[in-house]
């Protein structure tokens, strides 16, 4: 096949972009690492320059101080920066945990994902969580051990925790030599060399290459001790793991694993350079049920997250946008799949780290900032005309529910217009009974309650409060046999509800219950996702 200039250097653009996600437990490093990533990157010229996904520690239970500091966060919510001839889209996505439908919505738009590891408090409970999530989609993950300069958990016991509690393959890729206040440095499986640290920094000078471990050279450089035991581990480790095998890196199976401290830039640049290297660069998405290439040369792409209030006084929002396939243009007209409508997209904006600029095209990889007023929703596809949506951003169930109590029965038009642009932002989900009026909104985290509550009346002048409901899950349903469906909507009616997409749910009140219910009904499945 002959490719014309075009399509040639769309290949290119895509072979040349990496665009992941840090993931981490709060205070694992991530937005330290994400620093020393943008400082190699030439992005920032100084640390402390990155604010955005740290949310201060005590502002965590105070959600409006974290709207504040999310506010600043929209220029850092992507950091596009150009390293080696690379463009990287790096993904910011917010530590905190009542936030994390967030976090798990950007990672529906990332082809990969580094997870940051505490060495001392090994795999944290929110790591878990999201690797979940990057498993669902077979996402290729690097795992970067971090805070090597403290007294940690022993390295091979934080590989087993890590294959144990994340359920994935490990490859270590670096291997530390002592820890904490004896931390000598990282020795790197890879290509085979050395690096020291020293008195709290990395030593400058160049990794030493050990083509030979047990080159006396060894001894003199890290001391006769350290040294034996490197060998040791070496081989250990050599003889357990051999070589990398990068496919089972890329199809989700295998996570390659570095050790070192991203606070003294310590095995950063190992880590960047060899994701640089096997990391993957944009691929196919399914559209509906097409398989999309991203060299396809018609554009299309998804909009995963939306944030409002860059203005209070304005509701304006920024949408945005994933690109899949094809070359994004401003000022052409773009089809609305779901309002199966034209746009013209004259304002678009690209974030490279902490600015915003307006930018005249992009690539799939790229993320782009769609100025709306309104007319996106989380999920919505832009195609040149093509039908469809990019499956793989669903809800899941909510893990809180309140009913929503109207208290301004004047404002119910704003009530109902406020609530339906927050669900469709994804701060929460809502869920309308199919009995009766009522309304439950089912969240992740209490803080969001608040969030609602304030922005309802800030924003729409609308006054609600919640009352709780007792609730354990919201179940997507559906049923091979369309009679079988019926029969059990018409057995629980109190129970049944429509999300923001129309779609049924079953509102299960405790465990035991559902678990009965489920046994009662073989036909019916019940679904902790919305997409199935
Ligand atoms: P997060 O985004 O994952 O929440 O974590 P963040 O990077 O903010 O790091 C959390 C704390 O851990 C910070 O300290 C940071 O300096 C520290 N840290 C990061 N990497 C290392 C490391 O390699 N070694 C050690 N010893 N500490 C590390 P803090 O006291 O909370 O904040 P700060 O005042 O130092 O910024």
């Amino acid at each position: 096949m002959h490719l014309n200039f075009n399509e040639m250097s769309l290949a290119q653009e895509i072979e040349k972009r990496r665009t992941f996600g840090i993931i981490s437990h709060p205070d694992a490093g991530k937005t330290t690492l994400t620093e020393k990533l943008l400082l190699f990157g030439g992005a920032i010229q100084k640390a402390g320059a990155v604010k955005s996904s740290k949310i201060d520690m005590h502002a965590r239970s105070d959600w409006m101080e974290i709207e504040k500091q999310r506010g600043i966060s929209v220029a850092t919510s992507v950091m596009a920066f150009e390293y080696e001839g690379t463009k990287i889209n790096l993904l910011d996505t917010p530590g905190h945990q009542d936030f994390a439908e967030d976090t798990y919505r950007t990672l529906t738009a990332v082809d990969s994902v580094i997870m940051v590891v505490d060495c001392v408090k090994g795999v944290e409970i929110q790591t878990e969580k999201l690797m979940e999530v990057c498993r669902m989609r077979s996402t290729p993950v690097i795992s970067f051990i971090n805070k090597l300069d403290r007294e940690g958990k022993d390295p091979y016991d934080l590989l087993d925790e890590i294959e144990g509690k994340l359920n994935i393959e490990v490859h270590p890729l670096s291997w530390p030599i002592g820890m904490g206040k004896s931390f000598q440095g990282v020795y790197s499986l890879y290509d085979k060399s050395l690096r020291l640290f020293k008195g709290g920094q990395q030593l400058h000078e160049e990794a030493t290459k050990f083509s030979d471990i047990n080159s006396p050279e060894l001894e003199k450089i890290i001391g006769e001790r350290y040294a034996q035991q490197l060998r040791e581990d070496v081989e250990m480790l050599t003889e357990l793991y051999g070589p990398l095998n990068v496919d089972d890196y890329l199809s989700g199976k295998v996570a390659p694993v570095f050790f070192g401290s991203a606070v003294n830039n310590f095995g950063v640049k190992e880590l960047l350079d060899t994701f640089l290297k096997i990391s993957p660069n944009p691929k196919p998405r399914k559209l509906d049920d097409e398989l999309v290439e991203p060299t396809d040369k018609e554009f299309s792409g998804f909009v995963f997250k939306i944030h409002a209030n860059m203005d209070p006084k304005h509701r304006n929002r920024i949408a945005f946008l994933r690109i899949c396939s094809g070359k994004f243009e401003r000022g052409s007209n773009y089809y609305h799949t779901r309002q199966d409508k034209k746009f013209r997209i004259s304002q678009a904006t690209a974030f490279m780290a902490q600015d915003k600029e307006t930018i005249d095209e992009a690539y799939p990889g790229d993320i782009i900032g769609l100025y709306d007023t309104g007319n996106f929703k989380i999920g919505d596809t832009l195609t040149n005309g093509r039908k469809g949506v990019y499956r793989g951003i669903p809800a899941f169930s909510p893990e809180i529910f309140r009913e929503v109590i109207n208290k301004d029965a004047m404002k119910t038009k704003q009530l109902e217009k406020g609530l339906n642009q927050l669900m469709d932002e994804g701060v929460a989900q809502l869920f309308n009974f199919e009995l009766g009026s009522r309304k439950a909104v089912g969240v992740v985290g209490q803080l969001q309650f608040e969030v609602i509550q304030y922005r309802l009346k800030h924003e729409y002048g609308a006054s609600v409060e919640f009352a709780p409901m007792q609730l354990y899950k919201a179940c997507w349903i559906s049923s091979k046999d369309p009679k079988k469906l019926n029969e059990f909507i018409n057995s629980k009616q109190r129970h049944i509800a429509r999300d923001k997409d129309g779609k049924l749910v079953f509102m299960a009140e405790s465990k035991a219950w559902l678990q009965m219910v489920q046994d009662n009904f073989p036909d019916i499945q019940f679904h902790f996702t919305s997409e199935f």
